[in-house]
């Protein structure tokens, strides 16, 4: 039985995607923030906590967890303030959507290597927003959010350089329908979230284990960095 740990799990993505890896025969532990409503993850996985941008939080969730895993998912992420704008920015909304989306996985990240199978997989949930290439868009006003996933992408990349032995997916999951998706419930999103955490499940299927470092969507169409 593979498995799996996801970071962000108690609603949204994360949990969509404890929900049908469980059901397709996977052990699952999910994490939460503390004080977070577990009920929904509790019915799919063992539940532990983490907030992704405490690091004193990382050490008892080591503790926590014990075992190794199959494949390592950081799920958690944020929008950040609505304008997302590079010049409507203060200082504290550039670093809490950096801390959060990117230095806080990565540094988690790195802090459970020692929990990954001789071969694991380690996953970010990255977006296509994180790619340069496809930064073409104009007047879309997503500059942290689209910063904070490309140096996601960047830092998760390096963790292969260093352990090449490790698959590493960057993963966009599609636009889909969850809080943050639909900036709750403002606007529609393209898909629904068990379409995207199908797709994200044949992702896992295909390439955990590849030892490759990969930029893929849902679909398991590759992106340019
Ligand atoms: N939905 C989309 O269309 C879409 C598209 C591209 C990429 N993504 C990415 O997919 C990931 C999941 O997003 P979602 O759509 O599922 O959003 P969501 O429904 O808003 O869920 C966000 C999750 O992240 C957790 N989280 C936020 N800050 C955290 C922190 N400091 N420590 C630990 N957990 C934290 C939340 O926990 P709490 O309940 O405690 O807040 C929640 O579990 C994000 O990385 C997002 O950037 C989503």
């Amino acid at each position: 039985m593979p498995s799996i740990l996801i970071i962000g799990a108690e609603r949204g993505l994360g949990l969509g995607l404890a929900q049908t890896l469980k059901s397709q025969g996977w052990s699952v532990t999910g994490t939460s923030r503390v004080g977070a409503d577990t009920t929904a993850l509790a019915q799919v996985a063992r539940v532990a906590h983490v907030d992704v941008t405490q690091v004193d939080q990382i050490e008892p969730l080591r503790t926590s967890i014990g075992a190794t895993f199959d494949v390592i998912f950081l799920v958690a992420g944020i929008y950040g303030p609505l304008h997302n704008s590079v010049t409507e920015a203060t200082d504290e909304e550039f670093l809490h959507i950096m801390l959060t989306n990117c230095f806080g996985p990565i540094r988690l990240a790195h802090r459970l290597l020692d929990r990954l199978t001789a071969k694991g997989t380690l996953a970010v949930m990255s977006s296509h927003r994180g790619s340069i290439t496809l930064n073409t868009d104009p007047g879309l006003k997503l500059d942290l959010y689209r910063a904070s996933k490309v140096a996601l992408n960047m830092l998760a990349r390096t963790i292969h350089a260093d352990h090449p032995e490790l698959s590493i997916l960057s993963i966009h999951p599609g636009w889909a329908a969850t809080a943050m998706g639909t900036l709750d419930g403002k606007v529609e999103a393209e898909i629904s979230v068990e379409e995207s955490v199908r797709g994200m499940a044949m992702v896992l299927a295909e390439h955990a284990g590849s030892g490759k470092s990969l930029y893929l969507d849902w679909q398991g169409n590759p992106l340019p960095w």
